[in-house]
């Protein structure tokens, strides 16, 4: 059977009146006969999320919690002070911040390195821990999650790899089976896909881990509540269909864009095919010279793009990384990570095609030149 198929009908069998779709436990506490016990430790709803995540991700363990940040949160703090944790240049901006600041905060060495320069292979540390997202934010940069774990590893059996695969999918990427021993997402993004839930899942095959983790989401309070679980495993159901609707609009507006004089590079992932087996939705651009100061110019113009942070929604998003995803890093953190104002995040909803190429025609076209 595929994966897709079994996790369409992942379900907790919760009641003898056997209902199509698992209704909401909103419930804090079971009855002691009950296999649930109190919601900030397990729930029906949270449950069947996970298995269905889980099922496409291929792994034995997932464990659901509150958003994609307390879910790297619960994995920093499998590190101990003293350790080593390494991280990749390139990383969503609070994810960085949030990196920066444990560290220092528990006497962890941070080494921050550009994982996807092989050149720099050969001279890689021993480290504890070493934590990359593939595609990257922004830049969608992929990073060879096999080789990275071989190299590591070989210096450090005991290395935790733990990949950020919120940009992939589990549909498309799945970490654990090439090398990771954790990967996470956050679910605000692909798995909601309507711009209306928060949460996050940590993935893994390690039952030490998964103990560990589900440990620190009862202590810390960091469970998903079941109505967002209940959101979150409903809009899973489209997952499949969604990105396929996704991809083509991407592809068929990518070829557009990089036809526009306007527009110096567009960035797009590495699909090989190995890890990466397919991709939707995001692309990144860099507005020319001429042109490179008019993200205001061009969100005035859209008709179909909303402005924010979020992304891989059923409605298409503009954004600037410069000033919206990665707006807590300081300026020349960002400049050393490439980031500067040119830089515009497209999401390409499940608007029809034309319709957006159009709105994207007549946006770029006001784009007026600059004298350098
Ligand atoms: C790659 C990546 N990881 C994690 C996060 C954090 O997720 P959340 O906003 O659900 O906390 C984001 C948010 O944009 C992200 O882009």
């Amino acid at each position: 059977m595929k994966k897709t198929t079994e996790s369409l009908h992942a379900k907790v069998d919760t009641s003898n009146d056997a209902p199509i779709s698992t209704p909401i436990y909103q419930a804090s506490a079971f009855e002691a006969h009950s296999d649930f016990f109190y919601s900030r430790k397990n729930n029906p709803n949270v449950e069947e999320f996970e298995q269905a995540v889980s099922i496409l991700a291929e792994t034995k363990y997932a464990i659901a919690t509150t958003t994609g940040m307390s879910a790297i949160t619960l994995v920093l703090n499998l590190m101990k002070p003293g350790q080593h944790l390494v991280i990749n240049k390139h990383l969503y901006g609070c994810s960085y911040k949030l990196f920066q600041w444990f560290c220092e905060q528990y006497q962890i060495r941070l080494s921050i390195i550009d994982l996807t320069d092989m050149d720099e292979w050969n001279n890689l540390p021993e480290a504890d821990m070493v934590f990359f997202e593939t595609p990257t934010n922004p830049f969608l940069y992929t990073v060879n999650i096999k080789k990275i774990s071989e190299v590591f590893k070989k210096k450090n059996p005991t290395t935790l790899i733990v990949v950020d695969s919120t940009w992939a999918t589990p549909l498309f990427q799945q970490p654990c089976k090439v090398g990771a021993d954790i990967s996470l997402h956050s679910a605000t993004k692909y798995f909601s896909g309507h711009s209306d839930v928060m949460g996050g899942i940590v993935l893994t095959n390690s039952q030490p881990i998964h103990e560990k983790i589900l440990s620190s989401r009862f202590y810390f309070g960091a469970n998903l509540s079941p109505f967002s679980a209940w959101l979150l495993r409903r809009s899973m159901l489209t997952l499949e269909v969604r990105l396929k609707q996704h991809k083509d609009t991407t592809n068929i507006l990518k070829a557009y864009l990089e036809g526009r004089s306007e527009i110096s590079k567009i960035y797009y992932p590495e699909i090989d095919g190995e890890q990466l087996s397919d991709y939707a939705t995001l692309i990144f651009l860099k507005l020319a010279k001429p042109y490179e100061k008019q993200y205001k110019v061009l969100t005035e113009n859209l008709k179909l793009f909303s402005t924010g942070t979020g992304m891989a929604c059923v409605t298409s998003m503009i954004a600037q990384p410069f000033s919206g995803s990665h707006a807590s890093m300081c300026d020349a953190e960002k400049r050393e990570m490439g980031l500067d104002e040119s830089l515009v995040r497209l999401s390409f909803g499940l608007e029809n095609v034309e319709d957006l190429q159009q709105d994207l025609a007549q946006a770029f076209s006001a784009l007026v030149k600059e004298d350098a």
